[in-house]
């Protein structure tokens, strides 16, 4: 099979559901900055169909794909390549193609890095709380084992999820809190991250309550869509907070750089994201 069209190569993100998704226009105004004649598509992808949506992508010249839910980890299974993240989170976001061969990438790691650099200093020397125990807390386990961010404590409302994601995180010795610690604010961390999905919907509360939060805290949500009431707790303490967008682009820019080989125009991917928010 061979794509052919003046539109240059399709890249695709396949997911279900996929409407919603701003992956396209983040991608698309990358690819126009960079004068690229790619095309990124957003693909419905049922959970019985993702044999064949490798095989057919392996054989199109492709250069990759993104994959978002349900996929994530069961993409493992159908491609055998796979980046030490990817072997350790066994979860992927980035197919990418390197010597004709498709490959498995995950950039979430990095994405979160990078919405966390300000305050690594912070996090390293006052420790870090990490909220949620699904796949988003586990890229900010990886991520925050790569920073050498030794003082994390974990909490989820499932307390068993957070004590089974500690035990597989070990170098880190997370501290596991439970909801009166949360509550009081006793807890050793100065980052504080939400990594659950509270926040995804309007009027959802926030899981850090106003005595919890003392001057010199952080407050980072990994939501982007909008301003969430976690990270309104953090402002009205008089204390920084950010939410998800960096990571957001910082995860597709790198996922862009895996397909193209060129460095990612993040000025536009930001200006599209934002246009888009
Ligand atoms: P993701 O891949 O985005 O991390 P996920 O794996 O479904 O998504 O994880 C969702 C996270 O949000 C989990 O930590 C979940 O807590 P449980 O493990 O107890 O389910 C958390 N979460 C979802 N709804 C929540 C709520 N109403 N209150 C607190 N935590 C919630």
């Amino acid at each position: 099979m061979k794509f052919i069209g003046k539109h240059g190569l399709p890249v695709f993100v396949i997911g279900n559901p996929v409407e919603h998704t701003f992956s396209p226009k983040i991608h698309n105004s990358a690819f126009e900055a960079a004068g690229l004649p790619h095309r990124y598509f957003a693909l419905e992808v049922l959970e019985g169909e993702l044999g064949y949506f490798v095989d057919w992508l392996s054989e199109l010249e492709a250069p990759g794909a993104n994959v978002t839910l349900p996929h994530k980890r069961s993409i493992c299974s159908a491609i055998e390549t796979k980046t030490s993240e990817v072997q350790r989170l066994g979860a992927a976001n980035t197919i990418f193609r390197r010597r004709g061969e498709l490959r498995l990438a995950n950039t979430d790691v990095y994405g979160f890095r990078r919405l966390v650099e300000p305050w690594l200093e912070l996090a390293r020397e006052e420790g870090v709380l990490v909220l949620g125990a699904g796949g988003a807390a586990r890229a900010c386990l990886l991520a925050l084992e790569q920073e050498d961010c030794e003082s994390v404590c974990l909490w989820n409302r499932t307390t068993e999820k957070a004590e089974a994601l500690a035990r597989e995180f070990s170098s880190l010795s997370p501290e596991v809190i439970g909801q009166s610690k949360l509550e009081s604010g006793s807890f050793d961390a100065k980052l504080v991250v939400n990594a659950t999905s509270v926040g995804l919907d309007e009027g959802d509360p926030s899981l850090v309550s106003h005595d919890a939060v003392s001057p010199g805290m952080v407050g980072v949500d990994l939501i982007y869509n909008r301003r969430t009431r976690f990270l309104e707790t953090f402002d009205r303490a008089g204390c920084d907070s950010r939410g998800g967008l960096d990571m957001l682009v910082y995860q597709a820019a790198k996922s862009w750089e895996l397909w193209t080989e060129q460095e990612a125009p993040v000025e536009a991917m930001f200006e599209a994201a934002r246009a888009n928010l």
